[in-house]
């Protein structure tokens, strides 16, 4: 494997514990958590100092393809949390729990986020849903399984509503959100995901609770900011939401890399001489005379 994917052994940095996430908040230091779902962008992410890394359910969209994130399974995730795990030393980890894998009863709740930790490797959890799921989010934190709430456009059940509708652009809706937030924290959540929720609103729930909020195509006041990986390099070709920045074409990249490679196969210039594997000299005469009878 290539040095630059390792981990960067830096003495003088530190892990990012719970606790050092959720002071960045009072030190006014902005939080800068992506989406990871495998060894190298894992190590990279962490090689760049990301506070935190979510191996977020959008796993099932941007690696498995599928249409949206209900299908995904705990059985999918954990291997990938796993990966994640062993690349990544330094960023707080943070597992997305499934749809359907936490919402039946609290007992289930604890048993899947406990997975998490003992089997994924995660340090905490996130789970989708306001005041409907604070009774949860309780019940996981309070065994000591940090929780991190997710309000606004949640997609595991968006999908069965409306569809991926921005929140808060009316004072119902802001009133509701708001109370959603207050409800998470008080149930213990250490933090909350605001995704597509106004700018207006992402900014009052943020000056409301106490925990850090982070924000997705929730504007400018989160305070951190969470991307899908695939959406940051270019990688998902089906869809890049408007919130996001593409910050490279990896896919077309890709594209060109896998061209040359193929025109290359097809004239006959790849392998070159560099890439053989040749037999010693001797044993090469022996097969050679070997040959001449
Ligand atoms: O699954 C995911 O990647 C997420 C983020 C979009 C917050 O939930």
């Amino acid at each position: 494997m290539d040095q630059e994917l390792k981990p960067t052994v830096d003495p003088d940095r530190k892990h990012t514990s719970l606790a050092s996430f959720m002071k960045m908040k009072t030190e006014n230091r902005k939080i800068v958590m992506v989406t990871s779902y495998d060894y190298p962008t894992a190590a990279i992410a962490d090689s760049i100092g990301v506070d935190s890394i979510l191996v977020g359910d959008s796993y099932g969209m941007v690696v498995l393809g599928y249409e949206n994130t209900i299908p995904v399974t705990v059985e999918e995730l954990l291997p990938v949390c796993r990966a994640v795990r062993r690349a990544a030393a330094h960023p707080l980890l943070i597992g997305d729990l499934p749809f359907m894998s936490f919402q039946v009863s609290a007992e289930e709740a604890i048993r899947t986020a406990g997975r998490f930790v003992k089997e994924g490797g995660m340090e905490a959890v996130k789970i989708e849903g306001g005041r409907e799921v604070s009774k949860i989010v309780e019940s996981i934190s309070s065994i000591g399984i940090p929780v991190l709430g997710h309000i606004g456009v949640t997609p595991q059940t968006a999908t069965l509503h409306s569809g991926y509708r921005i929140q808060g652009r009316n004072f119902e809706s802001h009133d509701r959100l708001v109370e959603d937030a207050k409800t998470l924290e008080e149930a213990g959540a250490f933090g909350i995901v605001l995704e597509m929720v106004t700018e207006e609103v992402a900014k009052v729930i943020t000056e409301t609770v106490s925990v850090p909020t982070i924000g997705i195509g929730s504007g400018r006041f989160c305070d951190g900011q969470v991307l899908v990986l695939h959406d940051i390099i270019g990688l998902y070709p089906s869809f890049t939401p408007k919130f996001a920045k593409r910050y490279v074409d990896v896919a077309g990249l890709i594209k060109q890399a896998l061209q040359s490679y193929a025109v290359d196969v097809r004239n006959g210039d790849f392998p070159e001489e560099k890439h053989v594997f040749r037999m010693e000299e001797d044993e090469r005469a022996k097969l050679d005379s070997k040959r001449k009878i």
